[in-house]
């Protein structure tokens, strides 16, 4: 059954939304940090993290969509933490980064924007756990799928069939239903946090 990782970015209460999603069935927590740089969005700094994570007892899932995630990764204080996506697209030594998680002891997500060449994966998909397949252009959440990513999963599936596949953006109860034999984990933002019963939209996500 696919797993749902809850997005609290659109969430005006984080805290609250935390302690709403303790009480779900949610498999993860998924925690946007953005630069105002990588995207065009500013989001929970390293501190912020660090706080709200007291709060959980649901795993975190961290993307990483800035232009420096050693200052993220090594100021990290967190408990709940599983696993940390940084992006392809970054200019810098992704081996170096990769590494770097994993001498803190999380798996390691490697996060693709839309238009990105899916082969470049080949260079690292030794080296990682997971891989994070962005169905909307990262930034914002509330955005509309784009369908185009449903091929892009199962080129993905068919290359890589033992990695662990995360789609992240626009997913609903509808285009659910598109990606949900493919991947392993959706990452649902606002289909959830915009209503009152989380508990509910997460049933109508996995049933
Ligand atoms: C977008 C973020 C997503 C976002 C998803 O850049 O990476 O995690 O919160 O939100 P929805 O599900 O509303 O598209
Ligand atoms: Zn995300």
């Amino acid at each position: 059954m696919i797993k749902i990782a809850t997005s609290i970015l659109a969430a005006n209460n984080k805290i609250a939304s935390i302690k709403k999603l303790n009480k779900t069935n949610t498999d993860y927590i998924h925690i946007d940090v953005m630069d105002n740089e990588f995207v065009p969005n500013y989001s929970l700094p390293v501190n912020d993290v660090n706080k709200l994570d007291e709060y959980s007892t649901k795993p975190f899932d961290i993307h990483l969509m800035v232009n420096n995630p050693k200052e993220f990764i090594n100021n990290l204080c967190s408990i709940n933490t599983k696993c940390i996506t940084i992006h392809i697209e970054l200019n810098q030594n992704i081996h170096d980064l990769i590494n770097l998680i994993k001498t803190y002891n999380y798996e390691v997500g490697l996060a693709i924007k839309p238009n990105t060449d899916i082969n470049l994966l080949d260079e690292y998909i030794n080296e990682i756990d997971k891989i994070i397949l962005m169905s909307v252009e990262p930034g914002y959440g509330g955005q509309k799928f784009i369908n185009s990513s449903v091929d892009r999963c199962k080129q993905i599936k068919e290359k890589y069939p033992f990695v662990i596949l995360e789609i992240d953006g626009g997913i609903n109860d509808t285009t659910i239903d598109k990606i949900k034999d493919i991947v392993d984990i959706a990452v649902v933002g606002t289909y959830i946090t915009n209503k009152d019963n989380y508990q509910e939209a997460i049933n109508n996500l996995k049933n």
